[in-house]
């Protein structure tokens, strides 16, 4: 890995094991990108730098007229002369332009990476597996600066950007985009891949080919969303899941953003993502500083797997953080699906007992245990638990669990307030709103002004006592509404551009304080399931509940969508019962229990009422899941077979030294007389032999062998017995035997 800048060509090239990414310093001062992708043994591509005389392209500078913006592939663009794509940053001027021209001004190469204050970023645990480069770039006349930062590290093949604004100037200028990265592609042959969707259809994989002019997406609602995940990719025509390239874009923010794709008319691709510059405007004061969020840049020419498999351990080693990070999590029973808000304290320990007899290690009591919520109608805010449905409290409901032998988790969701609260009686303007104007409920609930010190100083007061209150050992954050009337009374009008942003970063504050506080608490994140997995929310709580639909058909599709970029032990997975509360569907307990089993497993029924043949099904297969977790949850994880694309759905988790690995396989609709299915497996050693581990009298009956040299596994396949009936599915463990 490493950052090199030859002076002689003007040539910076950032490399890691496999990849390259080239761009040039020119006499003019100006920075060109030239080049990402597979590793160059030379960094000799500066023939792709060729200005070229266009019709309508405005002269860049008077003595070469062959050289115009509107031609070439900008590394960090600007608007207003000359370059007529969507510009990477916009500032408002003293004087009311918003015109910029960025030139060179130096640059550094440093070990380690800086933090990007406020803001979840990777990390290096090392300065040593990291460098970082720093480019100065300065308008010089409104002597606006800035400093594209990018870092590589040693074991991923990524690539970290984010952009830092100051107003060196002595007057206030207005900033109304930050991009966090700019790519300009020289052609327009790819497939743009986005993760969209809707609350319980979260991040179903949609392909589009490009088209000239501009494909974007983007959120409003406040947070990243359900409805897109700030996340694209560009794929080669030919790319598929194994083989080809596929470049990536991730943001790490939780609030409003937006991703462009612009085609333009020579052909060429312009590419970024950042923080949504809709309703956005920043003021930045004589000195004022400003830093995008970060965005991480993967190449892989190993296909979309190769792509995933980047992400997943870079996300899981160096963005997620804290004692959990490196430990297995445990099987987790939820009441919500169970109970909803009607229950007390017998009915949650009878859940309870049922769970620690199946081998459950995690009790988690969710929405209804404080206030008067009864309903989801009034108290959040008024964080205290209801001694009518817990007489002896969290701290005695825990007691009694721990008890029994399982540790104890609790649900919040702290943004929040309620109209009908002893909050919101005390602060009625606590919540995002804007004096004279309906206050626009969502869920019953309104959003608290995190932009505001004093609110997020008593939200982490009130949280550090609840915390601090039982023996909590897990916390499941929620957030049920997105916002509106985004405004506060804490800022001037000039201002209210900023509050959206602010309100992410006093969250970012908050969560900040409370895993520095608790390192002991593992962190869940929600909102409404998956309407915040985002890696800006990855960085403070590990794991995300993926989805509230718990159906096992549907979550074939969020999982395999989510996996794109998300590992699967950042995922929450739940067995719930049948008709599955959100589509009525029955599916098998097995086929539940299988999908479920493919990320961090839970259970969100009412286990006391499970007959015991269910009991045992259960139990096995939990018994199993602990095998096989840490291959789950720190495996590689491949994709085989899509669920967009037909009934399949097929993927595998291989451990790292590919000792192990696990199968998962299912056929949504029965077909007659169906095709007999050859799996092809990923992953595997082919000088290694694997055993099937679940290899029963089952198998045997149907003449399977039971041990497989892995290059079979690899390249023949393994031939399926037909499963009978619809939504059906099977789990296959191998493991190496020849160690
Ligand atoms: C939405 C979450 O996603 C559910 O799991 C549950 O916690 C409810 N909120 C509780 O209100």
């Amino acid at each position: 890995m490493g950052i090199q800048f030859n002076k002689a060509s003007g040539i910076f090239h950032i490399f890691s094991q496999k990849v390259s990414y080239i761009f040039q310093l020119t006499p003019e001062k100006d920075l060109i990108h030239l080049f990402w992708g597979r590793k160059l043994r030379d960094t000799n591509v500066k023939h792709l730098y060729r200005p070229c005389l266009r019709g309508f392209s405005p002269n860049t500078h008077s003595e070469n007229i062959d050289l115009s913006y509107d031609t070439l592939a900008m590394e960090y663009s600007f608007y207003g002369c000359g370059d007529f794509r969507s510009p990477s940053f916009q500032i408002k001027n003293a004087d009311g332009s918003r015109v910029t021209r960025l030139k060179y001004a130096g640059h550094t190469i440093d070990a380690g990476k800086p933090l990007l204050a406020g803001l979840p970023a990777t990390y290096a645990e090392h300065e040593s597996e990291v460098v970082t480069l720093s480019i100065h770039l300065k308008d010089e006349v409104s002597r606006v600066e800035i400093i594209l930062l990018y870092s590589v590290f040693e074991s991923y093949d990524a690539i970290m950007r984010s952009v830092h604004f100051k107003n060196g100037s002595d007057s206030t200028v207005m900033l109304n985009k930050a991009m966090s990265c700019n790519v300009d592609f020289h052609h327009s042959s790819f497939e743009m891949i986005q993760l969209s969707g809707s609350w319980i259809r979260e991040r179903h994989i949609h392909t589009s080919r490009l088209r000239p002019g501009m494909q974007s997406i983007e959120s409003k609602r406040g947070v990243s969303s359900h409805m897109q995940n700030p996340f694209f990719a560009l794929s080669g025509l030919e790319t598929t899941e194994n083989q080809g390239d596929v470049f990536g874009f991730s943001l790490v923010y939780s609030g409003n953003f937006l991703a462009e794709v612009e085609v333009d008319q020579f052909s060429m691709t312009r590419a970024s993502i950042g923080i949504n510059p809709f309703n956005f405007e920043w003021e930045l004061k004589p000195g004022d500083t400003f830093q995008s969020p970060e965005s991480v840049l993967v190449f892989s020419s190993d296909g979309l797997n190769g792509l995933s498999n980047t992400y997943h351990k870079l996300f899981r080693d160096r963005l997620c953080r804290g004692e959990f990070r490196d430990r297995e999590r445990p099987v987790l029973i939820n009441n919500w699906e169970a109970t909803y808000f009607d229950f007390n304290e017998k009915k949650l320990l009878d859940i309870a007992r049922a769970a620690k007899d199946l081998g459950i290690e995690l009790f988690v009591l969710d929405d209804g245990w404080f206030g008067q919520r009864n309903e989801d109608t009034c108290s959040l805010g008024d964080w205290v638990e209801n001694r009518k449905k817990l007489p002896n409290g969290l701290n005695g409901l825990a007691e009694t669990i721990n008890k029994m032998g399982l540790s104890f988790g609790l649900w919040v969701e702290p943004e929040m307030i309620s109209v009908d609260s002893d909050l919101y009686r005390s602060h009625p303007d606590w919540c995002l709103h804007i004096p004279g104007r309906p206050r626009t409920e969502s869920r019953n609930q309104l959003v608290l002004d995190l932009s505001r010190k004093e609110v997020c100083d008593w939200l982490i007061e009130t949280l550090k006592r609840v915390f601090s209150s039982a023996a909590i050992s897990y916390v499941k954050w929620d957030m049920n509404r997105n916002l509106t009337e985004i405004w506060s009374k804490s800022y001037p009008p000039k201002q209210q551009g900023e509050i959206a942003h602010r309100y992410v970063l006093g969250l970012y504050r908050v969560m900040e304080e409370l895993v520095q506080a608790f390192p002991g608490i593992l962190f869940e994140s929600c909102s409404g399931g998956g309407g915040r997995f985002d890696p800006g929310m990855l960085y403070y709580m590990p794991q995300t509940w993926t989805s509230d639909n718990t159906d096992a058909v549907e979550r074939l599709k969020i999982q395999y969508g989510t996996s794109l970029v998300y590992p699967p032990i950042s995922m929450g997975a739940h067995v719930s019962s049948v008709p599955n509360h959100q589509v009525q569907r029955t599916t098998a307990l097995l086929t539940r229990l299988h999908t479920a089993m493919s990320g961090n497993l839970g259970f969100e029924l009412d286990l006391s009422l499970l007959q015991e043949q269910e009991k045992e099904i259960i139990k096995s297969n939990i018994k199993t899941y602990k095998q096989i977790r840490p291959l789950i949850q720190f495996g590689n994880f491949y994709r085989i077979s899509s669920p967009f694309d037909g009934n399949i759905t097929a993927w595998m988790h291989v451990a790292e030294d590919q000792s192990e690995a696990a199968l998962f396989y299912c056929r949504v609709l029965a077909e007659a007389h169906a095709p007999l299915e050859t799996i092809r497996l990923k992953g595997l050693d082919i000088n290694k032999d694997y055993r099937l581990k679940n290899f029963d009298l089952f198998f045997q009956a149907m003449g399977y062998e039971e041990i497989y040299p892995g290059d079979v596994l690899l390249y023949g396949g393994f031939r399926l017995t037909p499963l009978i009936g619809d939504f059906q599915s099977c789990l296959l463990i191998f493991e190496a035997v020849n160690e």
